[in-house]
């Protein structure tokens, strides 16, 4: 009797699903140095940080993805490579699902965003180009970097000007919901925004493991929500949102769609979406394709879109990896590769465009 009931107890305790919890977890100590200074010497170079951490966003964040969670901060999602990560279009790659700072900081302007403490400033742009003060950013000083978190950042708070200020709490707060009403809360500590956090920020990747992006329909709701994953784009780069400065609606367009959901235009190539014949990846119409992601109504994780409506909404991240890429405009793939008429499987605007 005792032993069936430590069974039952046992057997109970394995049957509870794992929490996914993405707050920070381990010693203080991993992460954290109270003065410093430990027998007299520096703990971390270029010391203290603040928030007493063992380095800034930057420091900590710098790495390679290995999928291995043993590494002293415990599981750290790493955004800058000190060597060239690896990154194949439709193919294997240890970036994550923002990509890597790597190709921006190593000369690369037009590869990602020059991220202050990361890249130098851009040679070319300083504000953000589409930018609209109507967007959540009143200004855009004259030579002012993009950074980590803040006013001119894209994670944290924006009404707090410093990157620790921006985000303070985050890392330890409770993200079992992602409502966006808090910075912990949020989308990967993009405050406001909602969605679905894969566990191991797209490391493994497949049709049914990875993000789910919040967005919505815009030819439905005749609104913009503040919550969508375009919003955050929008911030900063609004002009390429607005649906004025885009278009009316539906085509002919004025500038690419995004909120725009591929349900209302199925019967045309978006039907045929990802292009299984073209891509390796992928192997059935309708199958998810991480690659080229599509957001829905619910920010949830879908495996099979073009379903039903709403479950396939362009986003500005079908074509850009928010950090940077090893290509030109931070796009996803090689974009001088695309060429009517001669598809090839370096192209991701074929995903949509399946007849093109
Ligand atoms: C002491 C090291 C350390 C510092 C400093 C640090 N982070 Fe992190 N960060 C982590 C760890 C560890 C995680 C992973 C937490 C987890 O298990 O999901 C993380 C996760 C994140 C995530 C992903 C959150 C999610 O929803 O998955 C973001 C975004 C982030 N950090 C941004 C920042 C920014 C911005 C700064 C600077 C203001 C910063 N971090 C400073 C260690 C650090
Ligand atoms: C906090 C403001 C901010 C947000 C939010 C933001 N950007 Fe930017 N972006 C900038 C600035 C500033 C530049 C120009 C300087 C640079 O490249 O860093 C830029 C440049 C770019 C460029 C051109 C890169 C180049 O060097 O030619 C692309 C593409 C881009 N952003 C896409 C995006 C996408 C996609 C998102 C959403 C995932 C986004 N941005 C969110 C500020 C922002
Ligand atoms: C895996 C890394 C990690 C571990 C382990 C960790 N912290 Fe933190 N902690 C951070 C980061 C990163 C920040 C700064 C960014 C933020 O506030 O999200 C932070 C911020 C804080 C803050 C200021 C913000 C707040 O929540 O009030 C306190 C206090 C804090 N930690 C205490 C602790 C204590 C105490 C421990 C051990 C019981 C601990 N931390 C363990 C990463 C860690
Ligand atoms: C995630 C799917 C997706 C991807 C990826 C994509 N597009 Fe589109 N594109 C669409 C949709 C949907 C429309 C709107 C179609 C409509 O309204 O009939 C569109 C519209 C357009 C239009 C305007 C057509 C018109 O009727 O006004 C052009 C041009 C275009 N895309 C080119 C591209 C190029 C070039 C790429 C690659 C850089 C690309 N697209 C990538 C889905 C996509
Ligand atoms: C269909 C693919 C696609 C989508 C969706 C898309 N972009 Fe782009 N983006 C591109 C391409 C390709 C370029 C290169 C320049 C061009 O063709 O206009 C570019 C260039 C940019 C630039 C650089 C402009 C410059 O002056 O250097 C920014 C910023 C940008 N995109 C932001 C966004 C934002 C924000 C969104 C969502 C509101 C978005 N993009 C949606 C494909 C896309």
């Amino acid at each position: 009797m005792k032993r069936l009931k430590v069974l039952t107890v046992a057997l109970a305790i394995l049957l509870v699903p794992a929490l996914v919890q993405a707050r920070v977890s381990g010693p203080c100590a991993d992460c954290h140095t109270m003065h410093n200074s430990q027998g007299g010497a520096d703990v971390v170079a270029g010391g203290p940080f603040k928030a007493l951490t063992k380095g800034g966003c930057v420091q900590c964040h710098t790495g390679t993805n290995t999928g291995n969670s043993t590494t002293i901060y415990n599981s750290i999602p790493y955004v800058l490579d000190t060597t060239a990560p690896t990154y194949n279009f439709d193919g294997s790659k240890n970036t994550l699902a923002g990509g890597n700072f790597y190709w921006v900081q190593n000369g690369n302007d037009a590869a990602g965003h020059n991220v202050a403490g990361v890249a130098n400033a851009d040679a070319s742009l300083s504000t953000p180009p589409g930018f609209v003060t109507t967007y959540g950013r009143s200004s855009w000083p004259s030579g002012q970097q993009v950074t980590c978190a803040g006013t001119y950042g894209c994670h944290g708070d924006p009404s707090k000007a410093d990157d620790f200020a921006a985000i303070s709490g985050a890392h330890h707060a409770d993200d079992s919901v992602i409502d966006g009403s808090t910075v912990g809360k949020s989308f990967r500590f993009l405050l406001g925004i909602k969605g679905t956090e894969d566990s191991d920020w797209e490391y493994t990747v497949s049709s049914s493991d990875h993000n789910g992006y919040y967005a919505v329909d815009y030819q439905t709701t005749g609104t913009v929500d503040t919550a969508s994953i375009n919003y955050l784009c929008a911030e900063c780069h609004g002009n390429f949102h607005s649906q004025s400065s885009v278009g009316s609606g539906s085509s002919p367009w004025l500038r690419h769609p995004t909120d725009f959901d591929m349900n209302s235009v199925s019967t045309k190539e978006y039907g045929n979406y990802p292009n299984p014949t073209l891509f390796t990846s992928v192997s059935t119409t309708g199958e998810y394709f991480p690659d080229v992601p599509v957001g829905n109504t619910a920010g949830a994780v879908k495996s099979t879109v073009l379903q039903a409506a709403g479950d396939a909404i362009v986003l500005c991240i079908s074509c850009h990896r928010a950090h940077g890429s090893p290509y030109a405009d931070l796009l996803r793939w090689d974009y001088s590769t695309c060429t009517a008429s001669t598809q090839n499987a370096q192209c991701g605007c074929f995903a949509c465009h399946t007849s093109k």
